[in-house]
């Protein structure tokens, strides 16, 4: 009996992705870039040698939609690997499920590992990336250690997450609200890409942002990287307020958030906002001053300094 466990972390984006070219294989619009986070790990354990496949998470039997997505998953595991027998999926994980912590991220980076490794697969970081990338896009990004630069791409084989060099910088994350979003990132994507007037500029103007950013992280510019972080935050948060219908992420107390980042500024700190598909926000920040951003948004939310974190690893490996 073959079975193997991983960890992985989730990643927030600082180079957002929000459209598909193409759904199936999951290839981004454009490219993104991101930074693997140091907490909020998921730990997925894959047991073969069982009667049928099965998905435990944080304890108890998975919702049917989590577990379908599962098992379409173990199904490109099991067409690489040329085996079709069934899996055991036990996940535990440290993120809030769908609010906004990307915990797909570090669910299919994990996922991608162990099936892998428990199929008797040797898949290398670009080919686990693109793996993980069909479970959900963003969790090609996880499979890297630190900064990641996720190609779009011409097709299957060019589309993964390799690393790029970055300057040492924080996230202080502030939760807002962990209870399960009302429009999936999914769902969501495909409304604005059918329904928004400014989904090509929206595509446009972010492959000049991910341009500008992978200079500036080559270059340890920290305040352009800050700077283009924010701007296309918002930039997103705006392409997806302009669907039909609209949808809205960001609750009062995330704009807070940003308002916060803002005055700090003003008063010579660094600091600036992110926010994913939901409404908890995260400011980015150097390590010397992370402490004084905590201390200024310890009112607005659960407040949590986050440092770049390791990429996808092997817990325990084995055919045992
Ligand atoms: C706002 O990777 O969850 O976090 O590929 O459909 O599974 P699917 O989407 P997903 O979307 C992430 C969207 C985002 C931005 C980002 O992480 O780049």
């Amino acid at each position: 009996m073959s079975s193997a466990t991983a960890c992985a972390q989730p990643n927030i984006a600082l180079v957002k992705y929000w459209g598909k070219r193409d759904e199936g294989l999951i290839l981004p619009a454009t490219g993104s870039l991101s930074m693997t986070l140091d907490a909020f790990t998921t730990t997925t354990t894959v047991r073969l040698g069982v009667e049928a496949d099965s998905f435990t998470l944080n304890g108890s039997p998975a919702a049917e939609a989590a577990m379908s997505r599962t098992t379409s998953f173990l199904d490109l595991v099991r067409e690489l690997a040329a085996d079709d027998g069934p899996a055991a999926v036990t996940s535990v994980n440290e993120a809030p499920t769908g609010a906004g912590l990307a915990s797909s991220a570090s669910g299919f980076a994990a996922l991608a590992l162990a099936a892998s490794k428990a199929y008797g697969l040797d898949l290398d970081q670009s080919e686990l990336s693109r793996l993980a990338r069909r479970g959900s896009g963003s969790a090609c990004r996880s499979i890297v250690p630190g900064f990641a630069v996720w190609h779009a791409g011409r097709d299957d084989a060019s589309s993964y997450a390799e690393p790029i060099p970055a300057p040492d910088l924080r996230l202080v994350i502030v939760t807002i609200d962990s209870h399960e979003k009302a429009v999936s990132s999914r769902e969501a994507m495909r409304l604005t890409r059918d329904t928004s007037p400014f989904y090509n500029a929206w595509i446009s103007s972010t492959e000049a942002v991910l341009d500008e950013m992978v200079s500036a992280c080559r270059t340890g510019d920290i305040a352009r990287i800050g700077e283009l972080t924010e701007l296309h935050a918002l930039r997103m948060h705006a392409v997806i307020a302009s669907c039909r219908p609209p949808v809205r992420y960001l609750a009062p107390a995330s704009v807070s958030v940003f308002d916060a980042a803002a005055a700090l500024r003003a008063s010579g700190v660094q600091a600036w906002a992110t926010a994913d598909a939901g409404p908890n926000v995260c400011l980015l920040t150097t390590p010397g001053e992370a402490g004084e951003v905590a201390s200024a948004v310890s009112g607005l939310g659960r407040v949590r300094v986050v440092s770049p974190g390791p990429g996808a690893r092997l817990v325990s490996p084995g055919l045992g």
